[in-house]
């Protein structure tokens, strides 16, 4: 037997003896050992905090593919707008709660989509995009991955940027950059009219749509689309007045920059762009009376393919343990959405990393090949979401249980690595007939945290 064989059988020996039966004998120093919290990402730092909402990131990590990811939490409040912007990083957004319509330049044209709780929609890099909170008295709660290009950053540092398209002052739009004399010819408007837009006291990307204070806002709340038709049809009929136009005029930027000018009217839902997914559309890929879980690839929808991220979601009931298992193409970011448990993961090299106790709004992350299990605790269900770095399926290899690596090789092979009999080794490995998802009432964590 070669080393590297040798090796991925102690690993799995240890992984076992950890997450399963004999765990309880490693209690102890190691398990309140200084790394409790390797995987654990860091608290969300705030990027954007107004009366209306707030947006907080959690940097990631880049892994063997390179690419950076982070995790964004956006909250508004009833009634709000995160302005019009792009972004030099791919965007994947869950609706975690509430819901919202997003507005989204795609291939020449503005689209527009209403996403609920469980809807997962994207944003490629450099595309337009605002969202807009409808809800009359709901917030809203978007949970994001922010996915850098290889272009994303031309000054090769870790975060990414937007680009505001609407805004004034703060932020300011990226068009008030531009030579003024330039903006004008560019865009056929006097230069009143570009004073006009560049000059607009939006205060922070999020924004009231119905402060009267905030009129440009209030204006940009409406219906994009409907906006720009109007403003076309009412400008026509001369319905506009003077003052009431200037507002309309950040839209028609935007309509000039971003949408194709032969741009045609189109009837709402006419346009390419790409519809949501709502995550609680399909059975769960896997289920039992323990939990479930479900991951939607680029199979499942195909916009996911150019981000390159796989969006998961698992129930374990209380107590329930997703058995040791291993990634073997994507590194997995996890956010606790519901109810506590715990997060194990082991080195390579066959000690425990992280064995980290966890509750809602925690994340996680585990490296590629590492392996690693999760377990609820004993006072109710432990939900959690998140993404792992590959679209293709990244088909989670179980270490133990039913169908699992562990049983797949038991044989003479792994009888002679562990110095026991065929016979000791089949009982042993055979001994947990549950697959994926095990019942594991002693080795969840209590109840109180
Ligand atoms: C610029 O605007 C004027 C009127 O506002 C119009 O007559 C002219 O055709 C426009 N030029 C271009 C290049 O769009
Ligand atoms: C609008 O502005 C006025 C004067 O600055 C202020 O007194 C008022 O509270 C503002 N209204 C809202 C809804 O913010
Ligand atoms: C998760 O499972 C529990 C039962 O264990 C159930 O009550 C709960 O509704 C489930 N959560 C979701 C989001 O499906
Ligand atoms: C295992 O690997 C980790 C990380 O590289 C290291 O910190 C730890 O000391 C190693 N443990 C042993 C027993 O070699």
């Amino acid at each position: 037997m070669g080393k590297q064989q040798m090796s991925v059988l102690v690993l799995v020996l240890v992984l076992v003896a950890y997450c399963a039966s004999g765990r309880r004998e490693f209690e102890g120093e190691e398990r309140s050992g200084g790394h409790k919290k390797m995987f654990i990402l860091h608290e969300a730092k705030e990027v954007v905090r107004t009366e209306y909402g707030e947006i907080k990131v959690v940097r990631g990590t880049s892994g063997s593919s390179g690419r950076l990811l982070h995790i964004g939490f956006i909250t508004m409040e009833p009634q709000s707008l995160l302005i019009p912007q792009y972004l030099d990083s791919h965007l994947v957004l869950y609706i975690n709660q509430g819901e919202a319509r997003i507005g989204h330049v795609y291939k020449d044209e503005l689209a527009e989509r209403k996403v609920k709780s469980g809807d997962i929609y994207t944003i490629e890099a450099g595309s337009a995009f605002y969202v807009e909170n409808t809800a009359e008295g709901q917030r809203l709660h978007i949970i994001c991955s922010i996915i850098h290009t290889s272009d994303s950053d031309f000054r090769g540092a870790d975060t990414f940027q937007s680009f505001f398209i609407g805004g004034g002052m703060h932020p300011t739009s990226v068009l008030a950059g531009f030579d003024p004399y330039t903006l004008s010819t560019a865009l056929n408007v006097s230069m009143t009219e570009i004073s006009e837009v560049v000059g607009t006291k939006v205060s922070g990307p999020i924004v009231s749509l119905t402060n009267p204070n905030y009129t440009t806002p209030r204006l940009l709340g409406l219906h994009l689309k409907r906006i720009v038709h109007y403003y076309s049809d009412a400008v026509a009929v001369g319905e506009v007045a003077e003052q009431q136009q200037q507002h309309y005029w950040p839209w028609l930027f935007i309509r000039k920059l971003f949408i194709n000018p032969f741009f045609s009217n189109k009837d709402d839902g006419d346009d390419d762009a790409p519809d949501s997914y709502n995550i609680f559309d399909r059975d769960p890929d896997f289920s039992n009376d323990y939990g479930w879980s479900l991951a939607v690839d680029e199979n499942d929808y195909p916009p996911l393919k150019i981000p390159d991220i796989t969006v998961y979601l698992v129930n374990l009931t209380a107590g329930s343990m997703m058995a040791p298992h291993v990634n073997p193409r994507a590194i997995e970011y996890g956010i606790v959405l519901e109810g506590t448990g715990e997060v194990e993961v082991v080195y390579p090299n066959g000690t425990l990393a992280m064995n980290a106790q966890v509750r809602e709004g925690d994340m996680f992350w585990v490296p590629r090949f590492f392996p690693f299990c999760q377990i609820a605790s004993r006072n109710g269900p432990f939900l959690f979401f998140g993404f792992t770095t590959s679209a293709k399926d990244n088909r989670p290899q179980f270490l133990v249980g039913e169908g699992s690596v562990m049983q797949l090789l038991k044989g003479p092979e792994l009888a002679a690595a562990l110095g026991l009999s065929e016979e000791r080794v089949e009982e042993i490995v055979e001994a947990q007939r549950g697959r994926a998802i095990l019942p594991s009432a002693y080795a969840a964590p209590p109840e109180s945290m």
